[in-house]
C-alpha cells in the first residue's frame, strides 16, 4: 500500500515490500501518462538534497521531481560549500537538515553513511547512493524501466558487465532482483572486480539461478537485459589498476549484433567508453529512457513518502 510509505527512510533496497514496490511503479506510470498528475500535490514540502559526491542524474531528477510535484528544494551539490568542509560531522548535518526540511535525500562516499543519517534525522532520509555499496532509487529506476519495457520483472536473463565490484547500482539491483520469480544472473567482469562476497552470499541465500564469467560476447545471446557499467575511478586506490581495466568491455555495433531482437541495454550513467555511441539509436539501447523513467519513479517516491498520495 502507498499510503505505508508515509514518513519512511529508504536506505537498502529491500526496505520496501514487493506490494509496495509495485504500487510506486504503477504510480510513476500514472504520472507519466498525465503530465498534471499531483501536480501541486507538494505545495509547502521542501526536501534537502545533500550531496556530498558529484550527481548529474540523480540530484537532478529529485530536484526535477519535487519541483513538478509542487514542492521546493535546498541543500548542496558541493560538500566544499557545506560545514562539513570546516569538520562538522555527518550526524550534525543531518540533525541541522532534518530541522529544515520534510525529506532529507543524501549521496555520501561512505559506506553506511545513510543508515547513520537515518538514525540521527527526525524526518525520512532517502539513499541517494553510500559509497560502493547501494543506490536504491537507481534499482527503482532500473525495475521500473524493466516493467515498462518487458511488462513484467520475471523469467527473465540479466547480465551485469563491467565493475561489480564497486558498483554500487548492480550492488542494489542484484539484490533487488533476487526477489522476483526465475531471475537468471550473470555477471561478467574482470577477475578484479567481482560482485562482493556479500551480495553472492544473499544470492546464495534466496537460491537464485547465476554464474560469473570474463566474456561478455559467450554470454550476448542468452540475454534479455545487459547492464553495462563504468569502472568507478573515484574508488580505485591506485591510478594504474584503474588505466588497466577501465576499458575491459565496450559495447559496440558488433557486439550487440549477438544480441537478441528483445534485448534491452541498460546503464544508471554517466557512461564513459564503455558503451559506444555508435548503438545510441539501436532500439535496443534503453539508457536514456530508463533515466528518464529515474524522474517519474522519483515522483512516486517523494509524493508517497510526503503522504500526499
Ligand atoms: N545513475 C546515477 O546515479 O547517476 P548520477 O551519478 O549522475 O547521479
Amino acid at each position: 500500500m502507498i499510503s505505508d510509505l508515509k514518513g519512511r527512510s529508504l536506505v537498502e533496497p529491500e526496505d520496501f515490500s514487493l506490494d509496495e514496490m509495485e504500487s510506486l511503479f504503477s504510480l510513476s506510470e500514472n504520472i507519466e501518462k498525465d503530465e498534471k498528475y499531483l501536480r501541486e500535490s507538494c505545495r509547502g514540502k521542501l526536501i534537502a538534497a545533500l550531496f556530498f559526491e558529484p550527481s548529474t542524474r540523480t540530484r537532478l531528477s529529485f530536484e526535477a521531481a519535487m519541483l513538478r510535484l509542487g514542492g521546493s528544494c535546498l541543500g548542496f551539490a558541493d560538500p566544499g560549500s557545506s560545514s562539513a568542509s570546516k569538520g562538522e560531522s555527518l550526524a550534525d548535518t543531518i540533525r541541522m537538515a532534518s530541522s529544515y526540511a520534510d525529506t532529507i535525500v543524501m549521496r555520501n562516499p561512505k559506506e553506511g553513511a545513510a543508515l547513520l543519517a537515518s538514525r540521527y534525522s527526525s524526518v525520512p532520509v532517502i539513499n541517494a547512493g553510500d559509497g560502493g555499496h547501494h543506490h536504491p532509487t537507481q534499482t527503482l529506476t532500473d525495475l521500473l524501466t524493466i516493467r515498462r519495457l518487458y511488462g513484467k520483472i520475471e523469467d527473465l536473463t540479466i547480465g551485469f558487465c563491467g565493475d561489480l565490484k564497486f558498483g554500487r547500482t548492480v550492488h542494489s539491483l542484484a539484490k533487488a532482483l533476487s526477489r522476483y520469480k526465475n531471475i537468471r544472473m550473470i555477471f561478467i567482469s574482470p577477475s578484479e572486480l567481482v560482485l562482493p562476497d556479500y551480495i553472492k552470499s544473499n544470492l546464495k541465500k534466496q537460491n537464485v539461478n547465476y554464474c560469473e564469467n570474463t566474456n561478455l560476447e559467450k554470454s550476448m545471446p542468452e540475454l534479455d537485459i545487459l547492464y553495462m557499467t563504468r569502472v568507478q575511478k573515484e574508488r580505485f586506490f591506485n591510478e594504474d589498476d584503474y588505466i588497466r581495466l577501465k576499458d575491459t568491455y565496450v559495447l559496440n555495433a558488433d557486439k550487440i549484433a549477438a544480441g537478441r531482437e528483445k534485448l534491452i541495454v541498460l546503464h544508471p550513467l554517466p557512461r564513459v567508453n564503455e558503451i559506444s555511441v555508435e548503438i545510441d539509436n539501436d532500439p535496443r539501447a534503453a539508457y536514456f529512457k530508463q533515466a528518464k523513467y529515474g524522474m517519474y519513479v522519483r515522483m512516486a517516491l517523494l509524493a508517497s513518502i510526503l503522504g500526499v498520495v
